[in-house]
């Protein structure tokens, strides 16, 4: 089966031209002016951009009480053909186990590519062991939560240093949640034995300092590791300021945000009648500077990556309301936003005049391939590449609302929020997956694509030529 794209703007992360490309095979053959070729099926790209597949490299399907991968049609649908998802470990299940029974979760189902990132939750001598063998299964980095105290999520200083110790053998890229989780649970306590329940007080039982004490706390224990370190979900300018000014300073620090922390803010969260609930995630959404700083950082290249940190909490707004009504801290945590990463990031990032055409590209396809070690195969449109590509419509206006999203719950984030531009067409190897905002792919067509270490997040490791 081939496919030949004609006449697009094919943007990349460093550059843009009109041109064709030719696929066959599932890969990406040819790229060119005016090429001669014949091919199965030929699309006229005029007057539309051409980008490749979205990479998102932050998604929970299954953990954190998400749906599970029968879903992953409204990630195709948004742009994004490939995601990475979180794979939680039972107690007692070993750290390889854990994810094999994820990627037995994600198999025949997905909609799209997926990998997976580890998380060590039964932190035992033989759960470190394992460390060095997770390139075996195709991973390449491991997340440790710093907040959600009295859950199997939460990790010391002590796990987090001694598998910073370990990964940065082989080559692991470590991740952390970086919240402060004592501040947390004395704030949420002091909350609530004043009667203060509703959902904003999530926010003020996290503030801003919160995030900042945990990221330089996060920071240090790399420095200590001497281990690069990528920070997830930052949403603090004040995060955000401590990993700039580590990375300026010659440390290997890096980290993502997420599309809800630049458009949302908290007042989202003060809605009346428990509304504010079905924004509730943590980080939580912070005051509009927060924001500000977030889209300067993503410009700067400050923070090198936009995930959507999608979770479709199964059950959707009534089951927050069943749990978390009468106390904010019981509110399920986690948004749906796979789908809306791209046109938001296009609409509020590019049409207002904040970020490139390119660095959206960077920010959305490129660097979280990299950073998820699935670089070069995926994130660029490159001959020998997977041939995931979008053919993006910049006329087409329009509204975001749940009645037309595919996450499987009752309710968008983002209802309301009007888009400019949508991914008209998206192929994944090759393979029309999505038309129009319509799924129109084999559903389970997905595969998992392996992770391979010492990803972008230790590029300045081997220039100073660390590894063993
Ligand atoms: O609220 C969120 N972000 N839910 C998902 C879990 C996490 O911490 O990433
Ligand atoms: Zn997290
Ligand atoms: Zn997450």
């Amino acid at each position: 089966m081939s496919l030949l794209i004609k006449n697009g703007t094919i943007v990349t992360s460093v550059n843009e031209f009109q041109g064709d490309i030719y696929i066959e095979d599932g890969k990406f053959k040819e790229i060119g002016t005016k090429l001669d070729v014949k091919a199965d099926k030929v699309v006229d790209a005029s007057g539309k951009f051409v980008f490749p597949g979205g990479v998102d490299e932050h998604v929970h399907y299954g953990s954190f009480g998400g749906r599970l991968f029968e879903t992953t049609d409204a990630a195709a649908v948004g742009g994004t053909t490939t995601i990475m998802d979180f794979a939680p470990q039972d107690k007692d299940v070993p750290l390889l186990e854990a994810i094999r029974r994820q990627a037995a979760k994600a198999e025949n189902v997905a909609c799209v590519d997926y990998g997976f990132h580890g998380i060590i939750m039964d932190p035992k001598d033989s759960v470190f062991e394992e460390i060095e063998h997770l390139p075996e299964v195709g991973v390449s980095s491991l997340k440790l939560f710093m907040a959600y105290k009295g859950t199997s999520f939460y990790s010391d200083d002590e796990s987090i240093l001694k598998a910073m110790m370990l990964a940065k053998k082989f080559g692991i890229t470590m991740m952390v949640h970086a919240e402060n989780a004592d501040m947390i649970a004395v704030l949420q306590k002091y909350y609530l034995d004043q009667g203060k329940t509703d959902p904003v007080y999530h926010y003020y039982s996290r503030p801003p300092v919160a995030e900042d004490e945990a990221t330089s706390r996060a920071i240090y224990l790399a420095k200590m590791a001497d281990c690069p370190l990528f920070v997830v979900h930052v949403s603090t300018k004040g995060a955000m300021e401590a990993i700039r000014d580590a990375h300026i300073a010659g440390q290997p620090v890096f980290g993502e945000t997420c599309t809800h922390y630049l458009t949302l803010t908290t007042d989202c969260l003060a809605k009346p009648d428990f509304e504010g609930a079905k924004y509730v995630c943590s980080p939580p959404l912070r005051p509009q500077l927060h924001q500000d700083a977030l889209w300067e950082a993503v410009r700067e290249g400050w923070l090198i990556g936009v995930g959507s940190d999608h979770c479709a909490l199964d059950g959707g707004y009534e089951i927050t309301k069943k749990k978390g009504m009468g106390n904010f801290a019981k509110i399920p945590n986690g948004c749906p936003g796979v789908q809306d990463r791209l046109v938001l990031l296009w609409t509020y990032g590019v049409l207002k005049g904040k970020i490139t055409r390119q660095k959206f590209v960077d920010l959305a396809c490129t660097t979280p391939a990299k950073m998820s070690g699935l670089y070069p195969r995926k994130g660029l449109i490159a001959v020998g590449s997977d041939a995931d590509v979008v053919v993006f419509d910049p006329d087409f206006k329009g509204t975001i609302t749940n009645a037309t999203s595919l996450h499987g719950i009752d309710y968008s984030p983002f209802e309301g929020f009007p888009i400019q531009g949508r991914p008209e067409l998206v192929f994944l190897r090759g393979k029309l997956v999505a038309e129009k905002g319509k799924f129109v792919g084999e559903k389970g067509k997905g595969e998992w694509v392996r992770s391979k270490p010492y990803a972008l997040c230790y590029d300045y490791y081997k220039l100073q030529e660390k590894l063993p």
